[in-house]
Order: structure tokens, then C-alpha cells, then sequence
């Protein structure tokens, strides 16, 4: 389970362009569950995955996993226990490594020997064996350098990278967006497949409001540093999704009205 308790975090403070995102935060996210958070542009949802993973630092508050604590650990520590996938299809490989030499080095990234070039004869069978489940054909590229692979092979290959050490907790920050309808299609029935198969627990980013219900148990929604709506997703639509989104955008307008006075 990964607890979150008191967590504070403001961009810029003591400055004119100061930004509290979140102020007193609180979250409690189920084992083997996976939750999609959805929230406006801006509303602090990388943000909060940038904590958690150890990409920035929180001024304070608790984070644990598992019931362990993350406080204190670096990113590259809180990697062995947290896979992510990115936005961005370049974010979660090297592309100047083969696909070979990329699967070895996100299986090695807790060992105290780092990256060896050298890539033993089971290793090679056992990716080929993952590469083969994608069914993109990705298996008879191995020695082929990322940065040839398109946007959808490399996102899978991500997915793939982030979950082969069956992380504690996988974050997938909007990991379909860029990709085009049958490829977003393709990877996240993907992504429920592995993490069902290997019951993850998952945090999910993301804009469409269809995916977040067909995919997820749990669906949280931020507005400004706060969380509005937290369900079961098989007990809300669409259609009341959309509501609440329109009703939070007069809300702000109705603010930046008042403040405009
Ligand atoms: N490193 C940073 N320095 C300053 N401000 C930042 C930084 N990172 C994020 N912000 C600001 O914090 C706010 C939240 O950003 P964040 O990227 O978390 O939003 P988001 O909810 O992920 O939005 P989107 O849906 O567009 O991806 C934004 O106003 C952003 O400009
Ligand atoms: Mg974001």
C-alpha cells in the first residue's frame, strides 16, 4: 500500500510566480489495485509521481510503501521498488542502446555491478520470451538501436522495462497519449494484462475518461491540490465524469472572477 500523509510542495516560494500544489496532502492507495488519477493541465499530477519516484523532493510530509519509508531514499534506491512510464516514448529507454542492451540494463538497475555489455545466452532467450508477448516483432530486433523503434514499440518496450522486476508500485503517466488510437489501444490492453497477470499495485495518469473507467478499479480526481471525487470506477460514467470536470472549471472561472474584481 502506498500511504501519503501531510505532504506539502510549492514551486517558486517566496516569489511572485509561487505555486502551492499540494498543501497538507493525503493519500491511501490499495495494493493490487489500480487507480487512475484524473485532474485539470497543471493540477500537480506529475508532480505528485515526481515525488513519489524521488525525481524532486516534497518540503514535508510521509511517504511509505509497502510500510516501508520512501523519506530519504534516492531515486535510484526508490527505482528497485517503483517502475514508471512517461508521457514521452524517449523518456523511459536509452535510445542510443539496442533493445537487447536496454532490457539488460533495467534488469540489472538494482545490482551493485551496473552495466555490462555482456549479455548471457538465458538472459537473451528469457527477453526474447517478453518481446514475443508484445507481438510487435520486436523479438527479431534486439540488436537494433532504440531510436529506430516508432513511438508504440518503444512505449511497450517501456511498459515492459518498468514491470520485469514485478515493481511494488507502477506509475503510468498518461503512457498512451502520444501514441495514435490503435497503438494507445494495443499498449494499454498491454498494461492491464501484465499488471493484472502480475497484480501490480498501479497508479495511472490520465485524460481519457473512457480508459479510466474501463481499466481501472479505482478512479481519483485532483483539483488544486485536492482530491474531489474518489470512487469505484464501475460506480460512475462518463457522463457524470464530464459533469464534474465542467463543474470544477466554473468553479475556477467563478474564482478568477471574483479575484479579477
Ligand atoms: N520543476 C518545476 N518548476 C516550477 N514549476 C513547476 C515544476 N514542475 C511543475 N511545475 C508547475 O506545477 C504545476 C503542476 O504541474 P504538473 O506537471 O504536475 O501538472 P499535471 O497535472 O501533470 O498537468 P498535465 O495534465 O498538463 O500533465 C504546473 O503549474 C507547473 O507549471
Ligand atoms: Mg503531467
Amino acid at each position: 500500500m502506498l500511504k501519503i500523509r501531510g505532504m506539502n510542495k510549492s514551486f517558486n516560494a517566496g516569489t511572485e510566480n509561487e505555486a502551492n500544489i499540494f498543501c497538507n496532502f493525503n493519500l491511501d492507495i490499495n495494493e493490487c489495485e489500480t487507480t487512475v488519477i484524473l485532474g485539470a493541465n497543471g493540477c500537480g499530477k506529475s508532480t505528485l509521481f515526481n515525488i513519489i519516484s524521488g525525481v524532486m523532493p516534497c518540503e514535508s510530509g510521509e511517504i511509505s510503501l509497502d510500510g516501508k519509508k520512501l523519506d530519504g531514499l534516492r531515486e535510484h534506491q526508490r527505482s528497485a521498488h517503483i517502475g514508471r512510464v512517461h508521457q514521452n516514448p524517449s523518456l523511459g529507454v536509452s535510445p542510443s542502446l539496442t533493445i537487447l542492451e536496454n532490457m539488460s540494463l533495467s534488469d540489472k538497475k538494482c545490482s551493485r555491478f551496473g552495466f555490462r555489455k555482456l549479455v548471457k545466452k538465458d538472459q537473451i532467450n528469457r527477453y526474447t520470451e517478453m518481446l514475443k508477448t508484445l507481438d510487435l516483432g520486436l523479438e527479431n530486433k534486439l540488436n537494433t538501436q532504440v531510436k529506430f523503434l516508432s513511438g508504440g514499440q518503444r512505449q511497450s518496450l517501456s511498459l515492459l522495462m518498468a514491470t520485469m522486476k514485478r515493481p511494488d508500485l507502477l506509475l503510468l503517466d498518461e503512457h498512451t497519449a502520444a501514441l495514435d488510437p490503435k497503438t494507445s489501444k494495443v499498449v494499454m490492453e498491454k498494461t492491464m494484462e501484465l499488471v493484472r497477470k502480475e497484480k501490480i499495485t498501479t497508479l495511472m495518469i490520465s485524460h481519457n475518461l473512457r480508459d479510466a473507467i474501463k481499466y481501472s478499479d479505482r478512479i481519483i480526481m485532483l483539483d488544486r491540490g485536492k482530491v474531489i471525487l474518489d470512487t469505484r470506477s464501475n460506480l460512475i460514467s462518463e457522463s457524470e465524469l464530464i459533469k464534474i470536470y465542467n463543474r470544477q472549471n466554473l468553479l475556477d472561472s467563478d474564482q478568477e472572477l471574483e479575484q479579477a474584481v
